[in-house]
């Protein structure tokens, strides 16, 4: 079991490379190719971590979705539809005001870098990121 686990993560870790940066959205802007390198500063910045994780793996509460590894056009339209309104159940609200300052294309760069990560990293990996600091 362990083994066919790991040898499914490495096939979709080879698939995401072969596909990693084919991906462009459109944003308010016209198209746009989001930077994960953007993305990771601004997930951070807006506080996605909290509930979501720094790994976007770990969310804070059972409910909440884990973001890791999900497909990049999927999340850009989730968080804009979340942002405009479209998005409306009784979870959507926890998240909405979060997402009024993202520009489209800040949205794009978060995604990017969201759907760069491993749906495949196991918790006791994540407990801390790469400066040593906790994970939410
Ligand atoms: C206060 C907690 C909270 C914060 C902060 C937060 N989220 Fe969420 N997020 C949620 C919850 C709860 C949901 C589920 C909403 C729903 O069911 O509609 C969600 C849903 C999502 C989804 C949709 C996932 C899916 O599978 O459809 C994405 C993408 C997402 N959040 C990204 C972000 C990003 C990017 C940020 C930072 C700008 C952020 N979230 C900030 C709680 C939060």
């Amino acid at each position: 079991m362990q083994y066919t686990l790991k040898t499914f993560c490495i096939g979709l870790a080879t698939i995401g490379h072969l596909f990693a940066g084919s991906v462009v959205v459109a944003a308010d802007e016209g198209e746009y190719q989001g930077n994960a390198k953007r993305g990771k500063k601004l997930y951070i910045e807006n506080v996605c971590h909290t509930c979501h994780g720094r790994d976007a793996l770990t969310p804070l509460l059972p409910g909440y979705p884990k973001l890791a590894g999900q497909d990049e056009k999927y999340l850009v339209r989730q968080v804009i539809d979340i942002r405009d309104g479209k998005r409306t159940n009784d979870m959507t609200g926890t998240m909405k005001s979060f997402t009024q300052g993202l520009k489209d294309k800040e949205i794009a760069d978060i995604a990017a870098w969201i759907a760069s990560l491993s749906i495949c990293a196991k918790p006791a990996d994540n407990k801390k990121d790469d400066k040593g600091e906790k994970n939410l």
